[in-house]
């Protein structure tokens, strides 16, 4: 942790900071001795934003070169997207999803698409899309002469950035952050002679564009604010401000830059409103920079404080890196990295970066009315004006992978900017619901906005013709109850887990027997059209396989829901139970995989970066070794998809890491996350790159949740066949009287232990408990303690034995107890703590 020790004793006057004039002791950081540290020995460029370190406290989000004369910071509020709501249901769309719901059922798709192509689509077509605020351009004046010494740091252990450089004779650096108590920005500059710091900050949205920018100008006489409002006829405002506060020196304005001259230290604030949160940006963020009067070392100090409280809950060790790996930077331990040549601390930090960005980009506000909103495509660090994809959240596995790791690893508590958006898309679905399908309830189709815009986006055939965006996503509300077992929060999100569940129950129609989606699609996947010429592939059928699981996990979980809040409402809970029986079971195809349509078609591009007819398995979880049937054909799946190349770079890697996990592959676990590492990432930044845009945030956030997956699961359930019995039957979602079966190092790669043996602390398994396990260099559990905090109970097992097999595993035993066995009881008496040890 970097700590500098000032021998100043600042004061506030006014609104200027003055001090004695001492020197600041700065010495060179040594970023490779902390392991926490993402490193560079030069600074980023001037276009490789990806290579930048993201910042940010859940609503503002920076990005930093730590360029040393002439930075500009990329800034971004997670409110400022192009516009206010837009209704955008076809008028058309009724009558086309009659015509394409018939053409489906005959085998027509390609009519179908046609038709949905003008009839079915948005009007516009896409929902708003997420805009980069502009930059902070700061121009730090040095003595002048060669920068030396150069290093830039971002710390997950501490949640600061820093730059550290000498110039001339002058020693200097920066620190950044973005404080989620004080919300602001803070930039501290520091040199170790005084009167060194000469500065000009200005604000700007691109220099020849001023897109949606009214006004930029002085306040104040040491504040630039800029702003403006979105074309619309109810337009969204926008403002962002930056102020210099300075220790000695002078602080004026001229123009509307911000001059800092001869300081010995100065602090740059950033602040940023749109009229999302605040009636008036401009003046919300003039008087935020006005009132700031905590000095930095007392912001610094409740941001870390307050970092550590969420990213301290759980710890991560994979075994000991050499000592040459430990020398080198960042970028080059990243590119090193390969499935023979890991890098234990590396790939830790790897991990806990997921776990920094997640802190850094979802949390809740405080108070009655909490605006939070969820990270996009791309977080909160979007360098363009026209993003890819509009840096939107989509909804067919973007958003999802998002949130995979936060129950995890102990972040349940920062999910409400997921269940915000959710009970806005059920008041926006509602209306497309009834106006494009003539139904009940709710829908979404694969992308919203922070509108919750819920109307068809593009007209991209494979994504835009599925209507299952909210029954996924809503299914992150049953593993957070799940987890935590908050009744609070299911009680919330019941309404909306309802309407989601209405919508299903209305819209599904008979089809060869079943009750099906149609139209909808596998998302993002084509098939070959039963007889058509020339390999003509189509996306649109009914009854994809992903939507059967989603909605027979739904329909599973409604009657338990109601039973845990006490909701009498036997006749729903019939409705969804006698839906679930209608919906086409799990099958196997003609190459032994899962089938992921109803029909038994062709794939064209077997090789897509989708798993959809996965999800049953990871993140849901339907298919489980108790059914080597469906196990075996999963495993055959995901083989079947990596030889004709899917899996490829970013979220469809991780989405591998994941499933490799819960299919006990350790050996792909950890060859692809050595491979997204060593080849999928910005060895400057560590960041997923993101295919055709930049980066994109899902794959950085979802390695925490794919790398456990190995380590620790939690998603089986199991019925004892007797009150004292270790003869266990498998269970699923809906059966009355399971428990959760907690896994123990079920898949541990060789790797991961073999650089002296490694552990995990406060990883969270499903029913409430917070476990602790560590392995030696064999991989074999030296121990785990498993604490529950619900007061629920559960089984624990060590490895893969399957429920309802030969239980031929290792036994192991329960000091507290002394109960042994390949799987045993846990009884869940709040707080009481379980150690877990060989038998
Ligand atoms: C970095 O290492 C140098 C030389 O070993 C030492 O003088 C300096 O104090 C170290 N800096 C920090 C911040 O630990
Ligand atoms: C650095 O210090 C040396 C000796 O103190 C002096 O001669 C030189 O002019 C200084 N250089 C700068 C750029 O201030
Ligand atoms: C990455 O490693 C490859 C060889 O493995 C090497 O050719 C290349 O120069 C390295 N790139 C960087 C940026 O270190
Ligand atoms: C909409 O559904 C209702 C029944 O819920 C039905 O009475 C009505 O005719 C339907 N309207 C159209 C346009 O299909
Ligand atoms: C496995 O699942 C398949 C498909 O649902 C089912 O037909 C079969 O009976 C199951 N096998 C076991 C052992 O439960
Ligand atoms: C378990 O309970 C059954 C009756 O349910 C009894 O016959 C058996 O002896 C018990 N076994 C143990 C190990 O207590
Ligand atoms: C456990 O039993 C299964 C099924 O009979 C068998 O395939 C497996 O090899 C056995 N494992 C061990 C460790 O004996």
């Amino acid at each position: 942790m970097s700590s500098l020790s000032y021998a100043v004793t600042a004061f506030l006057a006014a609104t200027q900071f003055f001090a004695l004039a001492e020197a600041v002791q700065l010495s060179q950081p040594n970023s490779s001795s902390n392991p926490w540290r993402i490193w560079d020995d030069e600074a980023g460029g001037s276009d490789t934003f990806a290579e930048y370190y993201p910042v940010g406290n859940g609503r503002i989000g920076i990005m930093l070169s730590g360029n040393p004369s002439t930075e500009s910071i990329r800034i971004n509020e997670n409110s400022f997207w192009s516009g206010s709501f837009l209704s955008r249901v076809n008028p058309d769309g009724l009558s086309t999803v009659r015509e394409m719901q018939e053409a489906i059922s005959d085998g027509r798709y390609k009519e179908a698409e046609e038709l949905g192509l003008q009839g079915y689509t948005g009007t516009p077509l896409s929902t708003r899309h997420y805009d980069k605020m502009g930059n902070l351009q700061l121009v730090q004046i040095l003595p002048g002469g060669e920068t030396a010494n150069y290093e830039r740091w971002l710390g997950v252990d501490d949640g600061v950035a820093g730059a550290y450089f000498s110039s001339g004779n002058v020693t200097y650096q920066r620190e950044y952050l973005a404080s989620y108590p004080d919300d602001i920005v803070a930039i501290h500059l520091t040199a170790n002679q005084p009167g060194s710091i000469n500065l000009r900050v200005r604000l700007d949205r691109g220099s020849d564009l001023n897109r949606y920018q009214g006004y930029s100008e002085p306040a104040n006489g040491h504040s630039t604010v800029m702003g403006g409002q979105s074309p619309d006829a109810n337009p969204l405002q926008w403002a962002a401000g930056a102020r210099i506060a300075s220790s000695g020196g002078k602080v004026t304005t001229l123009g509307d830059t911000v001059r800092c001259e001869n300081a010995d230290e100065a602090t740059v604030y950033f602040q940023s409103w749109t009229s999302y949160r605040k009636s008036d940006p401009k003046e919300a963020v003039i008087s935020d920079l006005s009132a700031v009067s905590k000095s930095f070392d007392e912001i610094r100090a409740a941001h870390v404080a307050d970092y550590q409280e969420y990213a301290g809950r759980m710890s991560l060790n994979l075994g000991d890196s050499t000592s040459s790996q430990r020398s080198l930077k960042t970028s080059t331990r990243m590119n090193n990295t390969t499935p023979d040549n890991f890098d234990p601390e590396l790939a830790s930090l790897f991990f806990q970066l997921g776990r920094y960005l997640f802190i850094a980009s979802s949390r809740p506000e405080s108070g009655d009315n909490d605006l939070s909103l969820p990270p996009n495509l791309q977080g909160i660090w979007n360098d363009d004006y026209s993003p890819m994809w509009g840096s939107k959240y989509t909804v067919n596995i973007n958003l999802q992978m998002n949130y995979w790791s936060s129950l995890v690893t102990g972040l349940s508590d920062l999910r409400t900017p997921l269940n915000n958006l959710l009970k806005t898309m059920n008041g926006r679905g509602a209306v497309v619901a009834a106006d494009m399908y003539n139904c009940s309830g709710t829908v979404t189709h694969h992308n919203t906005d922070i509108w919750g815009d819920s109307a068809p986006q593009d007209n991209y055939t494979p994504g835009t013709f599925w209507p299952m965006g909210a029954t996924w996503m809503i299914t992150h509300v049953i593993e957070h109850y799940r987890f935590t077992g908050d009744k609070d929060m299911l009680a919330d999100m019941f309404p909306t887990l309802k309407a989601v569940a209405q919508f299903a129950l209305n819209f599904l129609t008979e089809h060869k027997g079943y009750m099906v989606t149609n139209p909808s699609s596998s998302p993002e996947n084509t098939f070959l059209v039963p007889g058509g010429s020339g390999g003509e592939s189509a996306a649109v059928s009914p009854g994809p396989t992903i939507d059967n699981e989603l909605l027979w996990e739904i329909f599973s979980f409604i009657p338990e829901a109601q039973d845990v809040l006490g909701i009498e409402d036997e006749a729903f809970a019939k409705r969804v139970s006698n839906m679930r029986e209608k919906l086409p079971p799990l099958r196997l195809n003609q190459y032994g995989g899962i089938a992921e349509w109803m029909e038994d078609f062709e794939e064209a591009n077997p090789g897509n970066g989708h798993m959809s007819h996965l999800v049953p398995l990871y993140p849901l979880h339907h298919i489980t070794s108790a059914n080597q049937t469906l196990f075996k054909a999963a495993i055959t799946s995901l083989e079947h998809r990596l030889e004709n190349g899917g899996g490829p770079c970013g979220w469809p890697r991780v989405w591998t890491i994941a499933l490799a996990g819960r299919m006990f592959l350790p050996d792909i676990a950890h060859s692809r996350l050595a491979t997204q590492m060593g080849e999928c990432s910005w060895g400057r930044s560590m960041l997923n790159m993101g295919g055709t845009a930049p980066f994109q945030i899902d794959g950085s956030l979802g390695v925490p949740a794919a790398m456990i997956e190995s380590l620790l699961q939690s998603h089986e359930n199991v019925l004892p066949l007797a009150d004292n019995s270790t003869a266990l039957q498998a269970a699923y979602t809906g059966d009355k009287g399971k428990l959760p079966l907690i896994r123990l190092l079920p898949s541990l790669p060789k790797t991961w232990s073999a650089n002296g043996g490694g552990s995990a602390k406060g990883l969270r398994a499903r029913s409430g408990f917070v476990v602790d396990l560590s392995w030696d260099s064999d991989g074999t559990l030296t121990a785990a303690s498993l604490t529950s905090e619900a007061g629920n109970s559960a089984y624990v097992t060590l490895g893969k034995t399957p429920v309802g097999g030969a239980n031929n595993g290792t036994a192991i035993q329960n000091s507290g107890d002394g109960a042994s066995g390949v799987f045993i009881h846990l009884d869940g008496d709040k707080g009481s703590v379980h150690t877990i040890t060989l038998a």
